[in-house]
């Protein structure tokens, strides 16, 4: 008996540790995967015309709202390079990542969805080509991606990354424990990615200039702690980041809120993470019991969810 055709594909959240923003202009970025937050999506026949279930739509391709259109985007770019685009398909997405908290939910779904596709139709896919389309569609999400959302959601180790460079595969080696927070308000990546190019427009564009030039640098120095137990020296590090990005106006009051509460309650450093202007903040904690006292402090102070993420081993 032929069971019925299949294509399973599957993708999981993003953390940047540093260097969000700067990397958009060159500076070097360092993200890990979040595995406690997936993307499964499953391709099978269709009678009629390719209909797409997810969390915010239920219907056919073509009537797919604008909102959604980056992953119209890339269906349509998967199915045309696969010649396959008359195909009728009924395509499902089950995604665990709350959209527009800067944990790269765009970016995962859509690389979950061109893994799908290919794995329908039993077509190799490799890194270079799936790191291709998902730019296609984060071009429409973002204006102007770094890659480093497609490079991570797709990549099951954390990584050292330049605009334009092959990305470097990084050994964490921290006795150290990251608690992210969720701010409960969406993230504007888009806007805050287009303040930052519009205020390097202005007649500040040298102080602006110089702060994307100190993110960098935090995010090198940040990578040797990363590889030799120096958690004290990367929270430093972290904390200094939120006070860049801020003076950049990418936070938000709510944010700023959690790193204080977080930085109150013993963290060794704290910043929001991904694009900003909501979305969420990570902390980094010395032990576990400290982990658990930020996490809570973190709900307390109007945290929508929080999670607690070990950094060795990963
Ligand atoms: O908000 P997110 O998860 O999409 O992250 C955006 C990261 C930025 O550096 C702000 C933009 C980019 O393309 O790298």
């Amino acid at each position: 008996m032929n069971l019925p055709k299949k294509g399973i594909g599957e993708s999981h959240g993003k953390i940047i540790l540093l260097g969000e923003h700067s990397v958009v202009y060159g500076e070097p970025s360092i993200a890990i995967p979040f595995p406690a937050a997936k993307v499964t999506t499953t391709v099978t026949e269709s009678n009629h015309n390719t209909r797409i279930d997810c969390d915010f739509y239920h219907g056919l391709l073509d009537d797919m709202p604008e909102l959604l259109e980056s992953l119209k985007e890339t269906i349509r770019v998967c199915l045309t390079k696969l010649n396959q685009l008359n195909t009728p398909l009924h395509i499902e997405i089950d995604s665990h990542i709350p959209a527009e908290r800067g944990m790269g939910s765009s970016a995962a779904v859509s690389v979950a969805t061109t893994r799908a596709l290919f794995n329908y139709f039993d077509q190799p896919l490799d890194k270079a080509e799936l790191l291709k389309i998902v730019d296609i569609s984060e071009k429409i999400a973002h204006g102007n991606p770094s890659g480093l959302d497609a490079l991570m959601t797709s990549s099951p180790k954390p990584c050292y990354f330049i605009k334009g460079q092959d990305f470097q595969l990084l050994d964490m080696n921290l006795d150290s424990y990251l608690v992210v927070g969720d701010t409960g308000v969406t993230g504007q990546t888009k806007e805050a990615v287009e303040s930052i190019a519009s205020q390097l427009t202005q007649k500040n564009s040298e102080i602006v200039k110089k702060k994307i030039s100190q993110l960098g640098e935090l995010a090198k120095t940040g990578r040797f702690y990363l590889e030799n137990n120096k958690g004290i020296e990367l929270g430093k590090n972290m904390t200094a980041v939120h006070q860049l990005l801020s003076e950049l106006d990418v936070s938000s009051p709510e944010l700023n809120n959690l790193v204080q509460t977080a930085l109150t309650n013993h963290a060794l450093g704290a910043k929001l993470t991904g694009g900003g202007r909501g979305g969420c903040m990570i902390a980094l904690a010395e032990t576990p019991e400290i982990a658990s006292t930020i996490s809570q402090a973190l709900l307390d102070a109007g945290a929508k969810k929080t999670w607690i993420y070990e950094m060795r081993g990963n």
